[in-house]
């Protein structure tokens, strides 16, 4: 690790909302006035909403212009073809989403994404312009076992197998512990902390690979593989709420939030997005 602190020039806050299967056709438009009233500031920090699939074209219709992104949920593996039911990266972005979520715990629990397909979607995300976040984190029993490195750096690692610097530079991750998501249980900052500076060193070994084995080149002007995981971003998930959003974004290895629950709410994801300032008067 190199100093450990957050570097604000390379790290900018990600803040995120992860609306799962809620909302019909309409809604978004209604919590979306609500949610930019006032204008939120982004100067020193991004946002993303990551919408069902049919919301994808209402929320980024709602959203041109404010700076903050639209995000697919999850996305086939294929561009197209006889996948009946799913949604494919070019029409994700097509429908003006420029993020997606890829291997969220529930897909890889409830829907059987496993290790193979979670790689082949990032791969798909990167191929299709899209900004991927890849998600990771153990479950309990793996936790009180004591695997919960062990189970992270394997998720990373098949995931990020064969990427290059170019597409690491594009990722972001975010830790979700399963036993935190939707529990209202949280990691405290810091175990999610230290759990984020152990993320950092897999794809800190991971990027030193990839520039070890000459199967990559450098980003363009970024420099060395070193700088290229430690500008990825990472994201802390699972039972954020506005109450406990400054104390994880105060870790320094911390660089923002996926929020599902809290950020149905409109005015509890603005109060998460607003995080480190003091709430707006009404
Ligand atoms: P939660 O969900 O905030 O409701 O725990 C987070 C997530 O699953 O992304």
């Amino acid at each position: 690790m190199s100093g450990g602190g957050r570097e604000p020039a390379e790290r900018r806050p990600l803040i995120a909302a992860n609306w799962k299967m809620h909302f019909r056709a309409g809604e978004p438009a209604a919590y979306l006035s609500a949610l930019l009233r006032p204008a939120p500031d982004l100067s020193d920090r991004d946002a993303v909403i990551f919408a069902p699939a049919p919301l994808l074209a209402e929320t980024a219709r709602g959203l041109a212009g404010t700076g903050i992104a639209v995000g697919a949920q999850t996305t086939h593996w294929e561009d197209r073809g006889a996948f009946t039911g799913e949604v494919s990266g070019p029409m994700a972005a097509s429908a003006g989403a420029t993020f997606c979520l890829v291997g969220h715990s529930e897909r890889r629990l409830l829907f059987g994404e496993d290790h193979a397909a979670v790689a082949r979607k990032l791969a798909a995300a990167f191929r299709n312009g899209l900004r991927p976040v890849l998600c990771v984190g153990e479950r309990l029993e793996e936790r009180r076992a004591g695997h919960e490195l062990a189970t992270v750096e394997s998720q990373l690692r098949s995931a990020l197998e064969g990427l290059g610097q170019p597409e690491l530079a594009r990722l972001a991750v975010a830790y979700e512990p399963v036993w935190a998501i939707g529990t209202g249980e949280t990691a405290t900052p810091e175990v999610a902390g230290a759990m984020h500076a152990a993320i950092r060193e897999v794809l800190r070994g991971t990027a030193g690979d990839v520039a070890g084995s000459g199967t990559a080149g450098d980003v363009a002007g970024s420099g060395t593989a070193g700088d290229v995981a430690g500008s990825i971003p990472l994201l802390y998930g699972g039972s954020v709420t506005p109450g406990n959003v400054d104390a994880l974004m105060k870790q320094p290895e911390i660089d923002g939030v996926l929020a599902g629950g809290a950020s149905l709410d409109p005015a509890s994801f603005r109060r998460i997005l607003d995080f480190g300032r003091a709430p707006s008067p009404a």
